[in-house]
C-alpha cells in the first residue's frame, strides 16, 4: 500500500474520531429512551462510543510488533477500532473477524471501512457475537474486547479453547461494572493469564501463557 492510501486512513480515522465527538447527545438521548428499562444496545444506535486515538494506536502497534495474523474484535460499532486493527494486519498479512449486533451499525463501519481502501482484510459478520463468534475454531492471536460488558466472560470463555501461548486480550471499559466477573476469572487464572491494567485502569491487556 502507497504512502497515499496510508494518509488516506489517517484522515479517515481523523473524520471518524471528529464526528464521534459529538456521541455525548446522542448517547444522552439514548439515556432518555431508556428511563424506564434497563439499557439495551440499540439505545446507542447513532453513537461511536470509540476508542481514542492513543488505543487505537496501541492496537495497531500490538499486531504489527507481535506479527499477528487473526485478530477478533467483539463490538464494531461504526468500525474506528476495526480500522486500526486492519491496518495492523494490513501490514502482518493477517485478517480481522469483527462482530457488531446491530445491522444499521455494521453497515455504517462497512462504508467507513471501504473509504480507508481495508476492506479485504476484515470480515464483518452481522448479529450477536456469541453467535456470529459460535463456530470459531481457529486459532486466535488476538482479542479485542469492546462490546456489551456481561458478554466479555461468555464470549472469552466460548473463544478460549482457540488461545495460544502468545495471545492477548485486550479488554476496553474494565472501570465498568458489568465487566467485573471477566476480570475477577482472568486474574484468578494466574497460572495461564498474566494481566496489567492500561490507560489509567480502563484497559486490561492479557498475555495467554499456554
Ligand atoms: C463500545 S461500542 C464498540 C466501539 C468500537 N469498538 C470502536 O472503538 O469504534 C460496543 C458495540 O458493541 C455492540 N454490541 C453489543 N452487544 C453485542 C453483541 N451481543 N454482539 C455483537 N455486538 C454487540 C454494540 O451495538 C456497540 O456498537
Amino acid at each position: 500500500m502507497n504512502k497515499h492510501k496510508s494518509n488516506n486512513i489517517e484522515k479517515v480515522l481523523h473524520d471518524l474520531h471528529e464526528d464521534a465527538k459529538k456521541d455525548y447527545l446522542r448517547i444522552g438521548k439514548g439515556i432518555i429512551k431508556a428511563a424506564f428499562r434497563p439499557i439495551q444496545p440499540i439505545d446507542f444506535e447513532n453513537a461511536y462510543l470509540p476508542i481514542s486515538k492513543p488505543q487505537g494506536f496501541m492496537l495497531r502497534q500490538l499486531i504489527i510488533d507481535n506479527q499477528f495474523k487473526n485478530v477478533v474484535e467483539f463490538g464494531t460499532s461504526f468500525g474506528i477500532s476495526t480500522i486500526y486493527l486492519a491496518d495492523g494486519v494490513r501490514q502482518t498479512g493477517g485478517k480481522v473477524i469483527t462482530t457488531e449486533l446491530i445491522d444499521s451499525k455494521a453497515n455504517r463501519a462497512e462504508q467507513n471501512i471501504a473509504k480507508t481502501g481495508l476492506q479485504e482484510y476484515v470480515d464483518i459478520r452481522i448479529g450477536d457475537a456469541m453467535q456470529t463468534l459460535k463456530n470459531h475454531t481457529s486459532p486466535i492471536d488476538f482479542l479485542f474486547l469492546d462490546g456489551w460488558k456481561n458478554l466479555y466472560l461468555p464470549l472469552f470463555q466460548m473463544l478460549e479453547s482457540q488461545f495460544h501461548a502468545g495471545t492477548i486480550i485486550y479488554a476496553d471499559n474494565m472501570d465498568m461494572a458489568g465487566t467485573k466477573h471477566y476480570g475477577e476469572y482472568v486474574l484468578n487464572k494466574k497460572e495461564v493469564y498474566n494481566s496489567q491494567f492500561i490507560e489509567g485502569g480502563k484497559a486490561m491487556l492479557t498475555a495467554c501463557a499456554a
